[in-house]
């Protein structure tokens, strides 16, 4: 290839643009209300072990593969898997990365949309007005969502950010915002795990959430854990593996792995611990889970000294970790259209932008007329939900864990263990016990597991 391929400046670099890939809409949505309706405790610690013992690895190897290959997802495939069993056949992995990215994206800007529609809420001062009234922020919810011009309007919003992001690349583009906006994210929830320590409902938040009560686990919880662990850590689609691919050869792959992780994870807890302590500060019935986000706790909110502006804190912290995610969507599309057709980086940018941007717009208006809200299950609940539900459906219940259990497969059983070594060794020194350690859960531990959850969605005993 004539062309250099783009590098993050520094090992900081990768690991800021990596975590804020994984972190997004999967912790401070999904998780909390997950974790709810799971009762907490066992759950969490299900949800940890399933981390370590599949998003680790995995994670691990998705960015091996990208190093390894300097290529995008089917790039890669197509390199690594040259003269090995499957040969040619590999990059389908890749192709499938490529085409859930395009899906993701599609969906997840509709949802990004609405934390821009709640900053302009609070920041103008409405907020405070509708949130007085849990009656009226669920109707005024149920509103906006069946408003098919608003939605557009939103997710037009989001995807413009996005684009405009990728569209200056590697570090000049995405390294450069996530420098600045993983700070802000983290700094913003800082503040407000500190605030919620001074709220009455804190002790029952943490007893929620680290007392494990093994009755109240359910095999869909497990299960669901599992699922989960892939969406929030954005494995299974070659996310990480794309970024891996600008990832330096001096810098260490297990070490950027295990940070990424463990910083995924620890914005989860803090999530929870946020917002149960404001939910259990009041004696506030919780009717629909998913919707805490944009209906509950804006009225527990208003409740608390200084509303307005932890209101307005809060929903720019979803926008920014929304917006980190959405661009390593749009990146994993954008480097298989400048990679494989050859495409200047600007071209594939608005074109695969824009085609995302047009096709989400069927999610966007999917929603209206769903007056009840009681369909509105974001990622992987429910095929009912019209083209959101079902696109949702698709990507989190089939096409990552499916891709995420080719990827282990590849790296474990066809990749060989002399390479993997090497990449794995190169900036990092020698593995000791952890490379065989490694091999163990990325050979035989995480796919057992992972191919547990796909029988399960086909079996349709996951969720009720
Ligand atoms: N990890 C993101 C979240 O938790 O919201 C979602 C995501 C981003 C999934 C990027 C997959 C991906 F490639």
């Amino acid at each position: 290839m004539a062309q250099e391929r783009s590098q993050w400046t520094g090992r900081l670099g990768f690991i800021l643009a990596a975590s804020g890939s994984a972190i997004g809409l999967g912790n401070l949505w999904k998780f909390p209300y997950i974790t709810y309706e799971n009762n907490g405790g066992a759950f969490v610690l299900v949800y940890l072990a399933a981390i370590a013992v599949v998003g680790v690895p995995i994670m691990v190897a998705e960015v091996l593969l990208g190093r390894r290959s300097q290529k995008n997802p089917v790039g890669a495939f197509r390199v690594l898997a040259a003269g090995k069993p499957g040969g040619k056949w590999w990059q389908a992995v890749g192709f499938l990365g490529v085409l859930t990215g395009f899906v993701i994206l599609s969906y997840y800007s509709v949802v990004a949309g609405w934390t821009i529609r709640y900053i302009l809420l609070a920041v103008s001062g409405k907020l405070a007005g509708l949130a007085h009234h849990p009656a009226a922020m669920q109707s005024f919810f149920g509103e906006f969502l069946s408003n098919p011009w608003q939605q557009i309007f939103f997710h037009c919003l989001f995807m413009g950010a996005t684009i405009g992001i990728v569209y200056f690349g590697v570090g000049r583009g995405i390294e450069r915002a996530a420098r600045f906006l993983m700070p802000v994210l983290l700094s913003i929830l800082v503040m407000l795990v500190v605030y919620s320590f001074w709220t009455p409902g804190f002790g029952d938040a943490m007893r929620f959430l680290f007392r494990p009560n093994f009755s109240e686990l359910t095999t869909g919880g497990v299960l669901e854990a599992l699922g989960h662990s892939f969406f929030t850590l954005s494995l299974g689609m070659g996310a990480m593996l794309t970024y891996g691919s600008y990832m330096r050869k001096r810098d260490s792959i297990p070490r950027a792995a295990l940070t990424i992780c463990a910083m995924d994870t620890m914005i989860a807890i803090m999530a929870c611990i946020v917002m149960f302590s404001i939910i259990f500060s009041f004696d506030f019935e919780v009717t629909k889970s998913s919707t805490i986000l944009f209906t509950t706790l804006p009225v527990v909110f208003f409740q608390l000294p200084g509303g307005s502006a932890v209101s307005a804190l809060f929903y720019v912290l979803v926008a920014f970790a929304a917006l980190t995610s959405t661009i390593s969507l749009l990146e994993v599309v954008s480097s298989y259209a400048i990679d494989e057709l050859g495409w200047r980086r600007q071209r594939a940018t608005l074109t695969m932008g824009a085609a995302i941007l047009v096709f989400g717009i069927l999610s966007a208006v999917s929603l209206g007329g769903n007056a009840t809200l009681s369909d509105i299950n974001f990622i992987g609940r429910s095929s009912t939900a019209g083209v959101f539900g079902t696109l949702d459906y698709l990507a989190s219940n089939w096409f990552l864990p499916v891709g995420g259990l080719l990827i282990a497969l590849f790296t474990g059983w066809f990749l060989g263990r002399e390479a993997s070594k090497e990449e794995l060794e190169e900036g990092n020194g020698p593995l000791g016990w952890a490379f065989p350690l490694w091999r163990f859960l990325i050979r035989i531990a995480a796919p057992a597991a992972v191919g547990a959850i796909i029988v399960s969605v086909i079996l349709g005993a996951e969720y009720q």
